[in-house]
């Protein structure tokens, strides 16, 4: 059997043997003509530039002590009833968060988009999206948490069941294997499947659990999980704005797809998404801990659901949002080697110091 000649952007047809060499000008983000597995000469030079700050971020969850956590976790009065029921949900939430956002990269999105530096990226981010659920594997196994109870809350939690079920169907309008791009219905379903993955779920929905466990550790509670988490932060910020990034470059190429009824539906999306983060929020804190409360995390959640829609070029869901929770933002800035909890056991060293006679 013959394949036909590379057409379709895949990196899967026959080697077309006398091809013409690339030119950026035919690179782009959906539809490309250009070779797909060829990465050089490069276009897009920011996606290029995530993929190296991701390599930069290199972590994993076992370089992190859990000494206080254990102790914490398994003492009786060192947590409220409260905070653990907080804790457990929230893990409960990411436990399968990880994967499910791996398979949309792998399974989905890779597939149809036909740049080789951005497929360079969604490597990197599939291996982070393997760190981070490492990461539930070993707070799981260091608290001595129930695995079935933890893993399979995304069938037993309402409000979590919710959330994915409302992200998986926009991956199931890819999975006909048979689809591909290339009309406009086909073209703006990959765009709703890349809102719903990265603006919402990597953008929205992984935020209140970051401000949850992030203001225990302000507080000096579940440091070590804490520091994960923010290094899983540092990750997504990026993911995130690679995201962000291929939307508009998208958009920029393809300005039909972007029409006022596509913005319209787009804008739907965030509010209901943003209304399903809402009622997370409350089934993790029915009664809210020190400092932290569904209300506080709803305020929070209308911010950054304004902040999404203008990071990708729309008007404002809700209008005159304020950030409650201000102190998120030093989080972000973690540097590696002096960071907030400082709980790190070891100290990171670069392939290029090591010596191998
Ligand atoms: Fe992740
Ligand atoms: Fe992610």
């Amino acid at each position: 059997m013959t394949t036909a000649p590379e057409t379709h952007g895949t990196g899967l047809g026959a080697i077309d043997r006398g091809g013409a060499r690339v030119s950026v000008g035919d690179k782009a983000m959906i539809n490309a003509r250009a070779d797909v597995n060829q990465l050089l000469p490069l276009k897009y030079r920011w996606a290029w530039d995530k993929y190296l700050a991701g390599c930069n971020n290199h972590w994993m969850p076992t370089e992190v002590s859990m000494q206080a956590d254990i102790a914490l976790w398994k003492s009786a009065d060192g947590l409220t009833d409260d905070e653990r029921l907080m804790v457990k949900r929230n893990l409960g939430f990411f436990a399968t968060a990880e994967s499910l956002v791996a398979n949309n990269i792998v399974l989905a999105v890779y597939r149809q988009l036909t740049n080789p530096e951005c497929r360079q990226y969604l490597l990197r981010q599939a291996f982070e999206e393997a760190v981070h659920t490492h990461t539930f594997q070993y707070i799981c196994e260091s608290l001595g948490l129930d695995e079935g109870e933890l893993f399979n809350m995304y069938r037993e939690v309402p409000s979590i069941t919710e959330k994915d079920a409302w992200a998986l169907k926009y991956t199931q309008n890819l999975e006909d294997p048979d689809f591909r791009t290339g009309t406009p219905e086909a073209d703006q379903a990959f765009l709703r499947d890349l809102v719903a993955f990265y603006v919402i779920f990597e953008g929205m929905w992984f935020y209140t659990g970051f401000a949850q466990i992030l203001s225990l550790g302000r507080r000096n509670k579940m440091v070590g999980v804490a520091e994960q988490y923010q290094y899983i932060l540092r990750d997504e910020s990026i993911h995130l704005n690679f995201g962000i990034d291929v939307i508009n470059q998208i958009k920029l190429e393809n300005p039909h797809l972007w029409s006022e009824g596509f913005q319209r539906e787009v804008r739907t999306m965030l509010a209901e998404a943003c209304e399903l983060e809402v009622a997370y929020g409350r089934e993790t804190m029915p009664r809210g801990v020190l400092g932290l409360n569904a209300d506080l995390c709803e305020r929070y959640m209308h911010f950054i659901t304004d902040r999404r829609a203008e990071q990708i070029g729309l008007e404002p869901v809700f209008g005159g949002t304020e950030n409650p929770f201000p102190w998120m933002s030093e989080m972000m800035d973690l540097n590696k080697e002096k960071n907030f909890f400082e709980t790190r056991v070891i100290e990171y060293q670069s392939g290029g110091g090591l010596s191998w006679d």
